[in-house]
């Protein structure tokens, strides 16, 4: 292996890839594959998010409506090799987004670049917790949460849980959408909502939020007691054995 002196392998932040490789003789990890990963990753998880939100959003008409539809869609991004894909996808987004942060050169971000990357780091933090929330009852007790699963947690714990899915659904309503954009303008396909439609949306999609999380606290229609639900059982017992 050829040893290089210190001075060349300082990279400077204000170099481009292509003079570090030059200056350097380095063949660096090319971040155009990193982009490639992290738009065709983003863009396949897109899909089950869009999927995963408009199923939210029928919690607006009751427990029925929101449960058959989610085991209609469960029918695909349950379906093993296409679950397989789907969390591939979003291991390997987040591992090229974090990648993409500590090896390419700082640079100004817009604002709405800045909401992106903010509301990434906010996912990044949560997802591994919503996974196994809501799909560690079925992998291990063979429970899907469900309606009732959503308004157990938002009896149980009001103040964490309120605000909690009404970020989770915001920051991946706007990540998704703002997302897809990037994504597509990166494989070729320019696509980009102006700054007032991405607005709009949001603020569309947050009030649709606040609707489902009425339905699920059981404030627009009577739901039943979901501590008697079996996901409510389940999660009583569990807290009980800690
Ligand atoms: C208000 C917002 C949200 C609520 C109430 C919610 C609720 C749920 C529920 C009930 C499940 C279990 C689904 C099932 O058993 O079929 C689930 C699964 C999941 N959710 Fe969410 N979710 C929300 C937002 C999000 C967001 C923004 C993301 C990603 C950015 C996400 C990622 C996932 C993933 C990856 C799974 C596991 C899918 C699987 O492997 O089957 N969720 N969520």
């Amino acid at each position: 292996m050829a040893n290089y002196p210190d001075s060349a392998i300082t990279t400077d932040l204000n170099k481009t890839d292509s003079t570090i490789q030059r200056d350097t003789g380095m063949q660096l990890a090319s971040p155009g594959v990193a982009k490639k990963s992290q738009a065709v990753s983003g863009i396949i998880f897109s899909t089950f998010l869009a999927l995963h939100l408009l199923n939210t959003l029928f919690a607006v008409s009751g427990p029925d409506a929101y449960d058959g539809v989610q085991q209609l869609f469960r029918l695909i991004y349950q379906f093993m090799p296409i679950e397989v894909i789907i969390l591939a996808a979003l291991i390997l987004h987040i591992l090229t987004g974090l990648f993409r942060i500590f090896t390419e050169p700082k640079r100004q971000l817009s604002g709405r670049a800045r909401l992106h990357r903010y509301t990434g780091f906010f996912l990044m933090l949560v997802i591994g917790g919503h996974i196994t929330a809501v799909r560690g009852a079925s992998w291990f007790f063979d429970v899907y949460p469900g309606f009732a699963g959503l308004a157990f947690s938002v009896q149980a714990l009001p103040l964490y849980f309120y605000p909690y899915y009404f970020l989770l659904g915001l920051t991946g309503f706007y990540h998704g959408l703002n997302g897809l954009g990037i994504a597509l303008a990166r494989l070729g396909h320019p696509f980009r909502l102006t700054n007032h439609k991405l607005k709009y949306s949001t603020g569309a999609a947050g009030l649709s939020l606040v609707a489902v999380l009425l339905g699920l606290g059981g404030w627009l229609f009577d739901i039943a007691d979901p501590a008697q639900s079996e996901f409510g059982k389940l999660a009583l017992q569990l807290l009980q054995n800690l």
